[in-house]
């Protein structure tokens, strides 16, 4: 996939592919979208948890892990991490990205970064005592999902209009069955369809406010 990288208004980096004409974050700011939509309003929902299994559709640069370990409420809290790419970055592109206000201050967030993505793939890795990472290369579409193993999913597909087969019915029955009771789906994306997608995969859907630069963003429950 050809893509190249484009600073955001925050100052933190992020890529673009040309040929989707897609980013992989807000150009009102990759970090600070991320911690809005992922950290604030799903990880922390999750604060009072020993233990946090995470699925998220779409690695890329892996800045929702990054933030996920760092930022998460509690730092005794344990997180298990399975995140799902169909097209991984090279090398030369991650080792290429830099989150100045993140890396400048704290080398341990470099550090963790460089570790995240020189961790294999297709198996699970113990990264840190509290962070476990399993990084498939699959394509979502082909996902089959065992019954009830995630507390949270990060669903970070590129927008509808540019792949709207990630944003059906069927892919949000997979994550519905994916998810335990009481368990939640975080997204950036509020669109109509796509709400419609997750109530026929019995998901109950809230609008909430979304990060700078975007009214709301979704956020879906799991019926207990
Ligand atoms: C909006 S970007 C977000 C990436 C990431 N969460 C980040 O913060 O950098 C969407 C991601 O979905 C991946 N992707 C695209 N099609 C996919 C598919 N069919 N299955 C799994 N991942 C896919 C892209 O390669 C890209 O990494």
């Amino acid at each position: 996939m050809n893509r190249h990288w484009v600073k955001t208004k925050d100052g933190s980096p992020s890529l673009y592919v040309p040929e989707l004409q897609q980013n992989y974050h807000s150009l009102h700011g990759a970090l600070q979208e991320s911690r809005h939509v992922f950290i604030e309003a799903g990880l922390k929902l999750f604060a009072d948890q020993k233990e946090v299994r995470i699925l998220e559709v779409g690695f890329g640069t892996g800045l929702n892990a990054l933030l996920s370990h760092f930022e998460k409420q509690k730092p005794s809290q344990s997180i298990y991490y399975h995140s799902m790419e169909k097209y991984p970055l090279q090398e030369e592109e991650w080792q290429a990205l830099e989150w100045p206000e993140l890396f400048s201050e704290k080398p341990e967030y470099q550090e963790f970064y460089l570790d995240l993505h020189k961790a294999a793939w297709e198996q699970e890795v113990c990264l840190r005592p509290d962070f476990t990472l399993l990084k498939n290369c699959t394509d979502l579409r082909t996902y089959s999902a065992k019954a009830a193993q995630y507390d949270l999913i990060y669903f970070d597909a590129f927008s509808p209009e540019a792949q709207p087969e990630l944003w059906s019915e069927s892919v949000f029955a997979e994550m519905h069955k994916a998810l335990k009771a009481g368990g939640r789906l975080v997204t950036y994306c509020v669109k109509g369809s796509v709400r419609r997608a997750m109530k026929a995969a019995e998901l109950e859907v809230e609008k909430i406010p979304g990060p700078p630069g975007k009214r709301e963003m979704a956020r879906a429950l799991k019926e207990v």
